[in-house]
């Protein structure tokens, strides 16, 4: 085991807590990257002590395996208006960095006010191109995980805890 519950909710709290204080009095905007950030942001949302409204989006990356090939495709946009709001992304994981570039990349180019990005798990040593969250939930070192919505071929979604998965093929 990676995380317990216990350590997860004690950290999705404290960044509820600095999320509030920062976007106090802000028109703000979770977009959730789906599927693996579903869990993370319905978490992270209940906690926060500021109104805030909620939408969703979902890329693809072509290539084999487990890994981001370069090629990340939209393929669920947002419905909510962008322009001129305070986004703030919920990523599930950050890897080689590639796909929130892209999503980033894709959501300025609709002139948001601001936009930040709040991810539960940062591989920050297995990065391919440069990419910093603003938030992050807990860094960790090279490893395939499972649980609290992060899945290994769709499989262990739902588990409240996450785990380290060996080898996985
Ligand atoms: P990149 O490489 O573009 O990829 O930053 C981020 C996406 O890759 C998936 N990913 C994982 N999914 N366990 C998972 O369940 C992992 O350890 C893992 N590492 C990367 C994930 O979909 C993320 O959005
Ligand atoms: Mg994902």
């Amino acid at each position: 085991m990676l995380l317990t519950r216990s350590e997860i909710d004690r950290r999705v709290n404290d960044l509820a807590g600095q999320i509030s204080r920062d976007y106090a009095g802000c028109d703000l905007l979770l977009i959730g990257v789906l599927k693996g950030a579903f869990i993370f942001m319905a978490d992270l949302a209940r906690a926060l002590s500021i109104p805030c409204q909620t939408d969703f989006i979902r890329a693809a990356s072509y290539g084999a395996g487990s890994e981001s090939s370069g090629t990340i495709v939209i393929t669920k946009d947002v419905d909510a208006e962008v322009r001129g709001r305070d986004v703030l992304i919920i990523e599930d994981i950050i890897d080689t960095g590639l796909t929130l570039r892209h999503i980033v990349d894709t959501l300025m180019l609709r002139q948001p006010k601001s936009i930040k990005v709040c991810a539960f798990l940062d591989k920050r040593r297995r990065r391919k191109i440069p990419f910093e969250a603003d938030y992050v939930g807990f860094s960790m070192e090279d490893g395939f995980v499972v649980g609290y919505g992060l899945d290994f071929n769709e499989q262990d979604r739902h588990w409240p805890d996450v785990y380290v998965i060996p080898n996985p093929v």
